[in-house]
């Protein structure tokens, strides 16, 4: 009589998991401050369960050996406490999430996920309570094995609304990613704090640090996502959430600079706040424009205080002993850039103080500076950003050479004897913004080479046969985010 009470029972609270499953209740407005009083007990609650199965799993498998089929006798208990663990664990989680209002993709699937295990568990029981049939044996021991995969699925998945989905994996050293299907992390290479890029190393990690468990594309509280740029631009439920170049302007920078105590003050949720040199900073990097490439270095100048903050970043990001072994090979670096400066007469300026990107002028040597002087600027040709060698005897031979100079952004090349045949080849400068042609004997019909050269912003081919009104059209047809023809 009791059996058969208990099974119509086991089977009720599985009905109600099959339509709570398939219904969804989970709504995007919250509700009741009670029910999230009762809800938030179920980060607590739900390790017993996971407990309790893997209990009950080391019994299973041990009761296995003859010595210890004794064990046996206690499963029927553990299973009972799986079984009311994990009950407890689906309703405080769905309490939780009905009383929050969070129905993300995410935590509909943890949800359905939970229910799953649940019927699963209340499964369990019934196999167990029937167990003398040989059909309910094997289907207990087939539906044991389900529900570690569903227990492991929906862990994992609460693990990741709680804490990012890359909570777990995100610290995973190198070596072992791409076991696992995941990018290989780039390490941060650069050698110092001006090399570092203001909006990817220093601003989206303060927002990693703070806001992204909670606007991240899982997780969009405001629909705001600000894993990427471009979601911060595209912004959440009251529009973009930063104006470039205007701080006061951005909903983003409006929310962390209210009262601590306003509704609207971000991060919520009693969360720590930014510090005020945090805030200062995006304020900062809004006002210039919020730039999602520039490095440090190219900001130009950096209000003290948060230069320091920069610097205490990188000194963070980076061990002492990596630190004191980039300082090494920076010294060396200088050391064979100053007796190439002392062999060729060239100058060559750190792009910032102790920067590891440098600038090349040749004035000081123009006669002499020829394609072989070039050559020998190869080993370094990827640490140079800026190159003058305006005058010098530099021929179409150097074009070749130039391709090396992969970190190029401004070339200078005006009166040199170039003439064009393969400035084409220069198209694999990706970061290459200015070329000066000025005053060289480059004629119309190298038209076709410089077309190929899309990712200018600036062209200057004052004083050769190409400035004249015609060909400088075709050319800004075909490079319409150049400008072309400035002095
Ligand atoms: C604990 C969760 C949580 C954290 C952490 C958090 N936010 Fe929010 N955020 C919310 C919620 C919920 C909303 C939607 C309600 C609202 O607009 O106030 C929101 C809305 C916003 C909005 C408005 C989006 C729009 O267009 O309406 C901005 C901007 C924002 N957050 C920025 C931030 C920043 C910056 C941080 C980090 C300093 C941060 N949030 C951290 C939960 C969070």
């Amino acid at each position: 009589m009791l059996k058969k009470l208990l099974t119509i029972f086991i089977l009720f609270l599985a009905l109600v998991m099959v339509v709570l499953f398939i219904s969804n209740p989970l709504t995007s407005t919250g509700s009741s401050d009670t029910l999230q009083f009762f809800g938030r007990f179920h980060p607590v609650v739900l390790h017993l369960p996971i407990g309790f199965f893997i209990v009950l799993g080391v019994l299973e498998v041990l009761s296995f050996f003859p010595g210890l089929s004794k064990l046996r006798a206690s499963t029927p208990i553990v299973l009972t406490l799986c079984i009311i663990g994990t009950l407890v664990a689906v309703t405080t989680g769905i309490i939780l999430a009905y009383g929050s209002g969070s129905n993300e993709p995410l935590v509909v699937y943890h949800m359905r996920v939970s229910l799953l295990l649940g019927i699963f568990s209340l499964g369990l029981g019934l196999f167990k309570m029937y167990g003398n049939h040989l059909l309910s044996k094997f289907a207990y021991r087939v539906a044991l094995i389900l529900t570690f995969g569903l227990l492991f699925v929906a862990s994992h998945n609460g693990g990741s609304i709680t804490h990012g989905e890359d909570y777990l994996t995100k610290y995973m050293p190198n070596s072992l990613r791409p076991i696992f299907g995941l990018e290989v992390e780039k390490e941060i290479v650069v050698a110092s704090a001006s090399d570092l890029v203001l909006y990817r190393d220093v601003v989206h990690h303060i927002f990693e640090q703070n806001c992204n468990t909670c606007h991240n594309p899982n997780k969009k509280k405001g629909e705001l996502n600000m894993e990427t740029y471009e979601g911060l631009l595209k912004g959440g439920d009251t529009g973009y959430s930063i104006a470039q170049g205007d701080s006061d302007d951005s909903e983003l920078y409006f929310r962390i600079t209210l009262p601590h105590d306003d509704d609207d003050f971000m991060p919520t949720d009693g969360k720590p706040p930014l510090s005020d040199t945090e805030v200062a900073l995006i304020g900062w990097w809004i006002d210039q424009g919020a730039d999602p490439e520039l490095t440090v270095a190219q900001h130009g100048e950096i209000p003290a205080p948060l230069q320091d903050y920069i610097e205490e970043l990188f000194n963070s990001m980076v061990s002492e002993e990596e630190l004191e072994a980039r300082e090494a090979l920076r010294q060396e670096l200088y050391a064979s850039l100053a007796s190439l400066h002392e062999k060729l007469g060239i100058v060559i300026t750190p792009s910032a103080p102790n920067a590891t990107e440098f600038k090349i002028e040749t004035f000081a040597v123009q006669k002499d500076f020829n394609d072989q002087f070039l050559e020998q600027l190869s080993p370094f040709a990827d640490k140079i950003v800026e190159a003058d060698f305006s005058n010098t005897q530099l021929t179409d031979q150097s074009v070749e050479t130039l391709t090396q100079f992969k970190n190029l952004r401004s070339l200078n090349l005006s009166k040199t004897r170039i003439q064009g045949q393969d400035l084409g080849k220069l198209s694999q400068l990706s970061n290459l913004e200015s070329l000066n042609l000025y005053g060289t004997e480059l004629t119309a019909d190298r038209l076709d080479e410089l077309t190929q050269l899309t990712q200018l912003k600036n062209l200057y081919l004052y004083q050769t046969e190409l400035y004249e009104a015609d060909t400088i059209d075709q050319l800004k047809q075909a490079l319409p985010d150049c400008n072309v023809a400035f002095n």
